[in-house]
């Protein structure tokens, strides 16, 4: 494989808004699946959506719709459909150039709570989208793949050709949708890459639930007024991604040349931060916004079964390979993302 520039992604952004491809996103009334679907509207691509809205919300789908211009939501279809239907796959994928996998049941807490439907989604639903796509020869399959799939592996940071046993049932699905597209890119000629994210965060990620991820719950629970929880001492650490970094590496794995296919690559700033540092971060950040939280303490309690202590991305792989190029370091994402949840939160 060869090297690419850092300024790879401008230049694939120029080459796509000079020719409109068609983008298959799964998952897209979801977080990641919202904001893939923003940017690709943004740069004139045609796009279709599949969604359940089992996690995912119409208002997400709102919220694009009122920042991109009339001519470019034209380009966009949305589906109400399931993964778990392949007939419902086989539409989706009528005429798609570029695949973003993104649909899944997510979080390890609600994947122990009920293994069977993580599975369901997770796997079959996986299946069903590598086959439909097979038989329509999309030119690329770019899935969510997960940093789960690290496990109990103790390496710091984590690189991409080791991992350990998984912890938890998500693990295990976002696993075997490694191997599954291994396995159809060795036998089927067919071009996949897997992107193992780490936390990703940003605008428009739920703040609701018990399976909220832990930035939108402790800064939902600050504006609230509501009890911050640690789960551990604080000192547990997590890669923090912000969600145009991880867009910005869909889009060049979907684009990347055949050299780079069919590869893991971690999505990840590279960095380590302690949650009780991300606590202080957004504290900070929020109190910069006018809310009273500088002297909110948080209350610890026990570890999660099923997570990681520590977890910090090895991105040399994607860097060298697809060109990636984070743009946001964590601050930058929190103060990216923090006066929207401090008007939609505030608003409930
Ligand atoms: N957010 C993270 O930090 C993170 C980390 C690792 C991996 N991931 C993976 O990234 C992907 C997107 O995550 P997200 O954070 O945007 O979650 P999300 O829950 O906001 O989005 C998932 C979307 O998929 C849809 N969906 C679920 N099952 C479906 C089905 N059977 N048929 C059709 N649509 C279905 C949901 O309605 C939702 O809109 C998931 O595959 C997740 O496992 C996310």
């Amino acid at each position: 494989m060869t090297p690419l520039t850092p300024n790879k992604y401008s230049a694939i952004k120029r080459s796509l808004n000079n020719s409109s491809k068609t983008w298959l996103i799964t998952g897209v009334a979801g977080f990641i699946g919202s904001h893939l679907l923003q940017h690709l509207l943004s740069l004139n691509q045609t796009v279709i959506g599949l969604d359940n809205f089992s996690t995912g919300f119409q208002h997400n789908l709102d919220a694009v719709q009122a920042i991109t211009t009339g001519s470019q939501w034209q380009r966009f279809t949305f589906i109400k459909g399931d993964i778990c239907h392949l007939q419902d796959c086989i539409q989706a994928t009528q005429g798609v150039d570029y695949v973003l996998h993104q649909a899944a049941l997510g979080s390890v807490p609600r994947s122990l709570d009920d293994p069977i439907k993580t599975n369901n989604n997770n796997i079959n639903g996986f299946l069903n989208m590598l086959v439909a796509a097979r038989d329509e020869k999309v030119s690329s399959f770019t899935y969510a793949a997960s940093s789960s799939t690290y496990g109990d592996h103790p390496a710091l940071p984590k690189v991409e050709e080791n991992i350990g046993h998984p912890l938890s049932p998500y693990a295990v699905t976002k696993y075997v949708n490694e191997l599954y597209a291994e396995v159809f890119a060795r036998n089927y000629n067919f071009n996949c890459i897997g992107l193992r994210y780490f936390n990703v965060f940003g605008q428009r990620q739920n703040p609701n639930g018990s399976y909220a991820a832990v930035i939108p719950t402790w800064t939902s629970a600050l504006i609230k007024g509501n009890t911050v929880y640690i789960n551990g001492n604080g000192e547990t650490s997590r890669d923090f991604c912000f969600i145009d970094n991880t867009v910005q590496m869909n889009i060049l794995a979907a684009t990347a040349p055949a050299a780079a296919r069919n590869q893991i690559y971690n999505v990840a700033l590279g960095e380590r931060t302690s949650l009780n540092d991300l606590f202080n971060l957004i504290k900070t950040t929020l109190s910069s916004l006018g809310l009273a939280v500088a002297a909110v303490k948080p209350s610890y309690r026990d570890f999660r079964p099923g997570d990681v202590l520590h977890s910090q991305a090895d991105i040399s792989k994607a860097i060298k390979h697809l060109g990636f190029h984070p743009e946001y370091t964590l601050a930058d994402g929190i103060i990216a993302a923090m006066p929207w949840y401090k008007e939609n939160v505030s608003a409930e």
